[in-house]
């Protein structure tokens, strides 16, 4: 993993946070981080997928001593879009604020280092949660997909966006 910044203590977690570019040898660790943050477990090609190109961002907040949170993206750097595939905060340490910080953190890293000025992103209908939580910051729901999720139940999405501003 490469660090590439770190915040100071002025975070809900009173301690530096570290966030980090994971690689191609860390591929094993973010399935396996992934499988205790989301419910579903995701293929294979998923994760070749994500390693695959410098279009893919793999991000691990932690501090010195845990992991805090993990989000998968993809910048279209001539279009300034990022498109977020996965975004979790470890259980432990949900409904404290960490989860604000680190997107928002995110996002001024998008905005800063790539000019991107619009995020996308797909919640699942039923993730009542992670919709109130995107909401809150400042994300629109633009759309209703149906089927968006293969092989389950229930496979509706909202299609969830923010534009991204100085
Ligand atoms: C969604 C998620 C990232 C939020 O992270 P978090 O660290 O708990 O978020 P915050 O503490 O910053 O909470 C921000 C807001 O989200 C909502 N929220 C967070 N936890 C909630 C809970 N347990 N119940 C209801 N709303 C909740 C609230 O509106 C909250 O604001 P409040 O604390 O002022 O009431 C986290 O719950 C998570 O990782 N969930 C599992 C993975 C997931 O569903 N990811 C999204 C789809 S990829």
């Amino acid at each position: 993993m490469k660090i590439l910044f770190s915040t100071d203590t002025q975070n809900p977690s009173s301690t530096e946070i570290l966030f980090g570019l994971l690689e191609l040898e860390d591929q094993e660790l973010l399935k396996r981080l992934n499988s205790t943050l989301f419910p579903v477990a995701y293929e294979s090609s998923f994760y070749n997928q994500l390693f695959s190109s410098s279009v893919y961002f793999n991000f691990l907040a932690h501090t010195k001593d845990e992991y805090v949170g993990l989000c998968s993206l993809k910048i279209e750097k001539l279009d300034k879009k990022a498109y977020i595939f996965t975004f979790g905060i470890f259980p432990n340490l949900r409904g404290t604020g960490l989860g604000t910080f680190v997107l928002r953190t995110l996002e001024s890293y998008l905005l800063n280092s790539f000019n991107c000025s619009f995020i996308g992103l797909h919640v699942h209908v039923l993730n009542e949660k992670a919709k109130l939580f995107y909401v809150k910051n400042g994300y629109n729901i633009e759309s209703i997909v149906d089927d968006y999720y293969a092989d389950i139940l229930s496979p509706s999405a909202y299609f969830m966006s923010k534009e991204l501003k100085c």
